[in-house]
């Protein structure tokens, strides 16, 4: 009986300091107690390559309403991903989420169905930069990052900050300019905003990530000059003036290695030259040797994959690896931990002031926005007795913003139907009726797929709907003026193209030319509305309208606020931060964009060992990027880099 007693002692003895030895009571060093050498002292091998590798992502849950994107089924649902908790050593799992145009987390969440978690869809980058307004950009970035506060979220993986190289790059939209010190000064009044709020950001895709074909491979051939002059002057300007706390590697190579693993980009670029001392985190399965990231100055591997973690053990035991090199890495990431809210224990409450943020994001949108022409004063429109024929898909849906990771899963989005009908103006019913009825018939025929079906394989937008020339003619006499609405989407993994949409479609540019001749007959004007994420044509078709206005993609209030701009509520005084070129075969980089890549040589590659095949992009253009190209060899332009009119009011 005695030795029955003593084996139950020592059981329950033996759980209970395993308990402890796992669940951080005992004497084990504390992160924010303890130093951090002495919290590193604690720590396993196994425990510091954990932490360096993100827990994971899991392939995203679809809710019933079809918004939630999830990542994660952490705390934070949706949210892009997260780090190890190491209780023992009282270290908690922090929360990185997207993205630049707003928190991207799941709207709904299993196990609490009567709550929404719905973000504010934010003016995209390309928008805000079009203000040229630090101060309104902190703005918004304050408010952005106290919604990212009250939904928990300790790292924004924001702001994007690539160039725009060529019209067609796939994410123009969440970048801010062709030009790398608008793109810094912007980028860094975004950081200051989001980090006033306790929430750190993460400036990417660090670096000469301009286009999204072959992202995760493709070797970006750029010279020093260029490179250091026109891709990396951005981000190091962000950095002097903002102290990001986190950057981003890219997918692609530079000049034949990972960025991600590059040591002369991390170690000696960023890390000596600039004097960064912040966290340097992969992209999203980003590059392809764990060990040379870890060496490179990389400290973080996002989102996190086992095999990541068996690499850098394996090449600590074998002597390929030293573990200083990791303790270097975890103190990195232990610094940047005791930053956050998390650490702090701070009670989020998931509340964020969503009808505050909706007006400052219609305000900012409106201000942001660049108005290209405006002849025989078309604009403002007169009294909200006006008639208007509002004509255009996109007049009835709004784009708010771009695709994948940029996008953010927003309450509600306000067309610009929606706008101008809010704003007291009446906007033709036939046509509202027509083109409502098309849209729905559309969206039934062509279902939205998952968040990663629809990145592979988008869903296209519903082809311009085919008014009938009687009706044009109709709506010519019995209204005031006609607004036509043209939008473009595109977003993470995927080019635009040429055909159909950096060029207007052909039943784009028949409506274009039979709304104008039917209102030019009866002496009634024109306005056209682009509702895009980048530059389209519009030499080609402009000189037949009579107003145009750039809205860009204006977030979830975009209709109102370009209905504050039409109306003269709002004096647009946006200028262009990215060339609209007379022609795409002007653009510099247009010869070699988006590269080559030799499909019968693809093999398994990087973190996920898909079978991708090599590509190679060369900027032959060097630092002749936009208007330095087009000021430099005198090459006319449709509307240049700087460009914008104000709207005049001749009454009060
Ligand atoms: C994506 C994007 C990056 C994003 C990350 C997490 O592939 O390139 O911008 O932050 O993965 O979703």
């Amino acid at each position: 009986m005695k030795m029955k007693i003593f084996l139950y002692k020592w059981l329950v003895c033996s759980a209970l300091l395993g308990f402890t030895k796992a669940f951080g009571q005992g004497n084990a060093p504390q992160l924010g107690k303890s130093s951090i050498s002495e919290v590193i002292g604690a720590m396993t091998l196994e425990e510091k390559a954990k932490l360096l590798v993100g827990t994971g992502m899991k392939l995203p849950s679809i809710s019933t309403d079809g918004s939630a994107i999830g990542h994660t089924d952490n705390e934070v649902a949706g949210a892009a991903g997260t780090t190890l908790a190491i209780p023992r050593l009282g270290i908690p799992s922090i929360v990185l989420a997207d993205g630049p145009a707003g928190v991207r987390i799941d709207s709904i969440r299993r196990g609490s169905p009567k709550k929404t978690y719905y973000a504010t869809a934010w003016p995209v980058g390309t928008l805000l930069a079009s203000s040229w307004d630090t101060e309104l950009v902190t703005k918004v970035g304050t408010a952005f990052g106290g919604e990212a506060r009250a939904y928990g979220v300790d790292i924004m993986l924001a702001p994007a900050l690539n160039i725009h190289r060529n019209p067609l790059g796939g994410r123009n939209f969440e970048y801010y300019s062709e030009d790398p010190m608008v793109t810094g000064r912007i980028a860094a009044a975004m950081v200051r905003g989001i980090q006033s709020q306790g929430v750190g950001t993460s400036i990417k895709h660090f670096a000469a990530n301009n286009q999204e074909t072959n992202r995760f491979t493709v070797n970006t051939i750029v010279s020093e000059r260029a490179l250091r002059e026109i891709y990396l002057r951005g981000f190091e300007l962000a950095i002097k003036e903002s102290n990001p706390w986190t950057v981003m590697t890219s997918y692609n190579l530079i000049n034949g290695t990972y960025t991600s693993e590059s040591s002369d980009l991390l170690n000696t670029v960023l890390n000596k030259e600039w004097g960064y001392k912040g966290l340097v985190m992969t992209d999203w399965f980003g590059g392809d040797d764990p060990v040379a990231q870890m060496v490179a100055g990389n400290h973080l591997l996002m989102p996190g994959v086992e095999k990541q973690t068996k690499g850098i053990i394996d090449a600590v035991k074998e002597g390929r690896l030293s573990e200083k090199v990791l303790d270097r890495n975890v103190a990195v990431l232990l610094g940047l931990i005791l930053r956050t809210q998390t650490f702090a224990g701070h009670d989020h409450g998931d509340n964020p002031d969503l009808k505050a943020n909706a007006l400052l994001a219609r305000r900012a949108a409106a201000e942001s926005m660049v108005l290209l022409k405006n002849e025989k004063t078309a604009l403002p429109l007169k009294s909200t007795d006006s008639k208007i024929a509002l004509f255009g898909n996109n007049g009835y849906e709004l784009i708010a913003g771009g695709t994948g990771s940029g996008d953010v899963n927003k309450a509600y989005t306000i067309s610009l139907n929606d706008g101008l009908t809010g704003a007291g103006y009446q906007v033709d019913a036939e046509l509202q009726r027509e083109y409502t009825g098309y849209l729905r018939d559309q969206a039934l025929k062509h279902p939205k797929k998952s968040f990663f079906a629809e990145i592979m394989n988008p869903t296209p937008p519903p082809a311009e709907f085919n008014l009938r020339s009687e009706v044009v003619a109709r709506k010519a006499e019995e209204s005031d003026i006609a607004v036509i609405a043209i939008g473009r989407i595109a977003g993470e993994q995927r080019d635009r193209q040429l055909a159909g949409d950096y060029e207007l479609t052909p039943a784009e540019l028949s409506l274009v030319r039979s709304v104008t001749e039917a209102f030019h007959a009866k002496n009634k004007k024109v306005v056209v509305v682009l509702n895009i994420g980048g530059v389209i044509d519009v030499a080609s078709w402009r000189t037949s309208v009579d107003a145009i206005l750039l809205a860009w993609q204006p977030g979830l209030e975009g209709g109102n606020a370009i209905a504050d701009v039409l109306s003269g509520k709002i004096n647009p005084s946006g200028k262009l931060a990215t060339t609209f070129p007379v022609s795409y075969k002007e653009v510099p980089s247009a010869k070699n964009f988006p590269g080559r890549d030799d499909p019968e040589k693809a093999r398994p590659t990087g973190v996920l060992g898909a079978k991708l095949p090599p590509a190679e992009v060369i900027y032959e253009e060097g630092i002749y990027v936009g208007y330095r190209y087009y000021n430099t060899f005198g090459v006319a332009t449709a509307y240049p880099f700087g460009y914008g009119l104000f709207l005049y009011r001749f009454f009060v």
